[in-house]
């Protein structure tokens, strides 16, 4: 595999979670396969799981990291080809990506939806654009529209803890405070059509994401039906999609709660906003799997590395 950059850069979604399930009990047996190689993991936007969890599994494999917040400590990049560049921009995304590439072997980036203009963030000016100019292969860290790593580490959740062959797993919208990106439900999506589950998607009438990557799967805009003999439940917030970034309103009857819950496990990619986006009694109760998500990041990252490296 030459770049992670969407979930379907995965061959066999079952045969990569198997192995990374089976990798959790002995990380460091491919350590040999990053000897005297270099991961650079860029960040645009901030983090806590993504960073860490990258960085632990470059060092099961015997990787060295270097890390850098290129979004407050680099250079403004410019991504426009023939742009006279008089204006905030520094230094083209053609440099930066060629000389990024004599440092390291591998670089995994890290650039959020700027969620002002939809055609712009499609076209993930920066994957993209490192993914053309850079001569080493490129890792999605959490992009515009896709955040590969956490679907992946999700699908090794629902594997670890599902206790019947075809379970029900339900998408829920949750209120927040702040337009947040697609990414997260965008690659749980995509990553659920790989699965033999019962999947459906339940948000506000206004919150549909994408058509083109819910396409073929039930969307219930009434969520206590949806819930209903639900096995997993992963919650999310996202923005308006046709109404581009727009927070359309914050109806906190959305919110999940254990009753709604029920018998399912809890599912969310974290960070959470107690008591906004799920009441304190699911985080805290046994059938919360966020942290279990959260350590499963690791294996996700070092599966996919591990994949890179034996082709470098
Ligand atoms: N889930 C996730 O990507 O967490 P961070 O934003 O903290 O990396």
């Amino acid at each position: 595999m030459k770049h992670y950059l969407s979930i379907n850069d995965i061959d066999s979604l079952p045969s990569w979670v198997d192995e990374a399930i089976t990798l959790k009990k002995n990380p460091y047996q491919f350590q040999y396969l990053g000897e005297q190689k270099t991961i650079c993991l860029l960040f645009f936007n901030n983090s806590l799981r993504t960073r860490l969890s990258t960085q632990k599994a470059a060092m099961y494999l015997g990787m060295e990291v270097m890390v850098m917040n290129f979004g407050s400590e680099g250079w403004a990049l410019e991504y426009e080809d023939g742009t006279i560049m008089n204006q905030g921009t520094s230094e083209h995304i053609k440099e930066a990506a060629q000389v990024v590439s004599q440092f390291c072997d591998v670089v995994a980036i890290r650039a959020f939806a700027k969620l002002e203009d939809k055609t712009k963030d499609e076209a993930e000016e920066v994957l993209t654009g490192f993914a053309k100019h850079a001569s080493i292969p490129i890792v999605n860290m959490e992009s515009s529209v896709a955040h590969p790593l956490q679907a992946l580490a999700d699908a090794i959740t629902l594997s670890e803890h599902k206790t019947k062959s075809k379970p029900k797993v339900v998408l829920s919208w949750a209120p927040h405070p702040k337009a947040l990106p697609h990414a997260v439900a965008n690659s749980f999506v995509e990553m659920m059509k790989k699965q033999d589950a019962e999947f459906v998607i339940t948000h506000p009438k206004g919150y549909e994401l994408n058509p083109e990557i819910t396409k073929g799967f039930q969307i219930e805009y009434d969520q206590e039906t949806a819930l209903k003999n639900a096995d997993f439940v992963y919650v999310k917030n996202w923005s308006g999609y046709m109404n581009y970034g727009e927070v359309l309103h914050q109806d906190t009857s959305w919110m999940m709660t254990q009753k709604k819950l029920d018998a399912a496990k809890f599912m969310h990619c974290l960070p959470v906003r107690r008591n906004v986006v799920v009441e304190d009694a699911v985080l805290d109760g046994h059938q919360s799997l966020v942290v279990e998500q959260a350590n499963n990041r690791t294996f996700s990252a070092l599966i996919v590395l591990k994949k890179i490296l034996e082709v470098l």
